[in-house]
């Protein structure tokens, strides 16, 4: 039985779904989805048949015609969940399964109104990445099987849902206070992109081809902070060829939101940590439309090629910024990304097998290895490659590579094999093999640099000499100046230090969640107090990951904050999601 993916227990010999029907009701008071998901196989099947499920209540499997089947559910193998068994799948193109998503379902995340924006509402929303769906729906929870969708979807009034596929029909619901919502997505997508959100949403138009998500309280700040998106789209079709989704709408979430973005189509969803106010937050944005070419449309076939998703992303990413912002912009993103990529190898060590692009992650759950490496360090190859060859070349390159997989999955070893017949030679110029396979960065790998970052350099090396930056002369730094001075300080620092720093500069009152996380970063890892409710209140009032890890994995390390730690995590870990709850536990633990 041909297993296709380390993290899945389809079987390529089984059939492929591929067109997924789902009628469910949203379950607010038991917090469960429940109804049918009907797969459709595009031939007729006999059987066997496996799926992927996590905590699933299956009540009934029948074929298409009606007929009843037998199934067995395994019992549950951790983050693999359940393998659900459909021996005789008596030649059916279709399978129906009726079925329920438990309360913990890992892809789900139930708010209570009190974590909302307007605090009346109760708010659900989903993560399915990178192997998640499987709580939500039984499917093939593997990024090599794509199929199109369509969801009929019943929520009590006057909650609203939307999903990453095209809203459709809203009718009167089944119950009495309840509204049905019809979605169809055509295009051919693998699960991890399956995504759904219910809450008090409104929207507003952004451009012809955009419109914002958000409860109606955060609404107009959404609306202005990502106002010149369609600006981006057009840059983005500028160099990776036609947007192949028709609309690329975003949602803005509630504070739990574990991720800064997440690129589930036609519908990214975001962090509202992105609202700084000044749209300085807005690569972000630009990041996930880029997974539009590099992602969705060509899709890393397993967990294992999760770096051909990321890396190119993060070069797309620069890309567009480079083409809205221009070069000095991006030597300041690419300094911050080499910054978190030098922390990620430090703390896997430069031998890690998980600082390899291609990784082997059988038996090992993608969210606890979860890092920059594949990000930056993917960013990093792909870069050197573009400078190895020119860009004229990278460009042609890119088209011809989404040309031939768009729409499929591609293993690195399928990467590879396309790469170097593309590139014929290139192997003698960078060494590939190493880049790809080997642990730790090469020292080809390109350093950012410009004058303003050798500044920053400068300044943030005088600090221990001594040497302040005046108020006036830090009225010019942008955002992600201030993060890579920040960044760049010394630590632990004395009380009078960080007391001068967050007084002439107001950290605490920064608006930029960047910036106010390095502060309070330094001001963790000095034990200074002052800071602490400022501590406590961020702590209390963000779930993206990026934020959390750090801040708890610092206060945990020093013998005067470990107590803090503690304290906060008791208090506020029941608010953040099942995913970051886990992390945080581990490391805490
Ligand atoms: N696809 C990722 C988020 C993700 C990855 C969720 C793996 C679950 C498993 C998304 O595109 C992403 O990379 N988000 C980043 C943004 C960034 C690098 C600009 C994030 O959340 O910080
Ligand atoms: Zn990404």
């Amino acid at each position: 039985m041909p297993m296709i993916d380390p993290h899945s227990y389809t079987d390529s010999d089984h059939g492929s779904v591929k067109h997924l029907e789902l009628d469910l009701n949203v379950n607010f008071d038991e917090h469960r989805l429940e109804g049918t998901a009907t797969l459709h196989f595009g031939a007729k099947t006999r059987g066997p048949l496996h799926l992927d499920t996590r905590d699933l209540v299956i009540e009934s499997v029948h074929s298409g015609e009606g007929q009843a089947l037998e199934w067995t559910l395994d019992s549950a193998a951790g983050f693999m969940g359940s393998r659900l068994v459909i021996d005789r799948a008596l030649g059916s193109e279709a399978i129906v399964i009726r079925y329920q998503s438990s309360p913990s379902a890992s892809a789900l995340q139930w708010l209570e109104p009190q974590h909302t924006a307007g605090g009346k509402h109760p708010y659900l929303f989903s993560q399915c990445q990178p192997i998640h769906a499987r709580s939500m729906v039984p499917i093939q929870d593997s990024a090599r099987v794509r199929f199109s969708y369509d969801a009929r979807i019943t929520v009590p009034a006057p909650l609203k849902p939307v999903m990453s596929a095209a809203p459709g029909e809203e009718l009167p619901g089944s119950g009495e206070g309840t509204g049905t919502f019809t979605f169809s997505m055509p295009q051919p997508i693998p699960s991890y992109l399956l995504a759904i959100a219910v809450g008090n949403l409104e929207s507003q138009d952004l451009g012809p081809r955009s419109r914002v998500y958000a409860e109606p309280e955060m609404l107009e700040k959404a609306a202005w902070e990502f106002a010149e998106v369609d600006k981006m789209l057009v840059a983005a079709e500028g160099l990776f060829g036609p947007y192949r989704w028709d609309r690329f709408d975003f949602i803005v979430m509630p504070p739990a939101f574990p991720y800064g973005g997440m690129e589930n189509p036609r519908l990214t969803f975001l962090t509202p940590t992105l609202i700084a106010g000044d749209r300085s937050l807005v690569g972000v944005l630009a990041h996930e439309l880029a997974h539009s070419w590099t992602g969705n449309l060509v899709t890393n076939a397993t967990m294992n090629d999760f770096w051909l998703n990321e890396g190119f992303t993060v070069w797309a990413e620069y890309r567009i910024l480079e083409a809205l912002e221009g070069g000095e912009v991006v030597a300041m993103a690419r300094a911050i990304g080499r910054h978190g990529l030098d922390e990620a190898l430090e703390q896997f060590g430069e031998d890690s097998p998980y600082t390899r692009l291609e990784t082997d992650l059988a038996g090992v759950d993608p969210d606890e290895v979860y890092s920059l490496v594949p990000y930056q360090k993917g960013c990093l190859f792909v870069q050197l490659v573009e400078e190895t060859v020119g860009r004229k070349a990278m460009d042609e390159f890119l088209l011809a590579y989404m040309d031939r997989f768009q729409f499929t999955s591609l293993t690195t070893a399928e990467f590879e094999e396309f790469f170097h017949g593309y590139f014929p030679g290139i192997r003698e110029r960078i060494d590939t093999k190493r880049w790809i396979h080997g642990t730790g960065l090469p020292e080809d790998a390109p350093v950012a640099s410009s004058p303003a970052l050798e500044e920053l350099d400068a300044l943030a090396a005088a600090w221990s000499e001594g040497k302040r930056v005046a108020l006036e002369q830090t009225r010019s730094w942008s955002a992600d100046s201030w993060q890579i001075y920040l960044q760049k300080l010394p630590r632990p620092m004395s009380s009078e230090e960080c007391r001068w720093l967050e007084e002439t500069y107001g950290l605490n009152s920064s608006g930029n969640a960047e910036i106010l996380c390095q502060w309070l970063l330094i001001a963790s890892a000095s034990g200074y107090e002052p800071a602490y409710d400022k501590i406590r209140e961020f702590l209390g009032s963000v779930g993206r990951m990026k934020y959390l890890k750090p801040l708890y994995a610092t206060l945990h390390k020093g013998e005067k904050t470990a107590a803090l730690a503690r304290e906060i995590f008791d208090r506020f870990g029941g608010n953040y999601h099942p995913i970051a709850r886990g992390g945080l536990e581990n490391l805490l633990a």
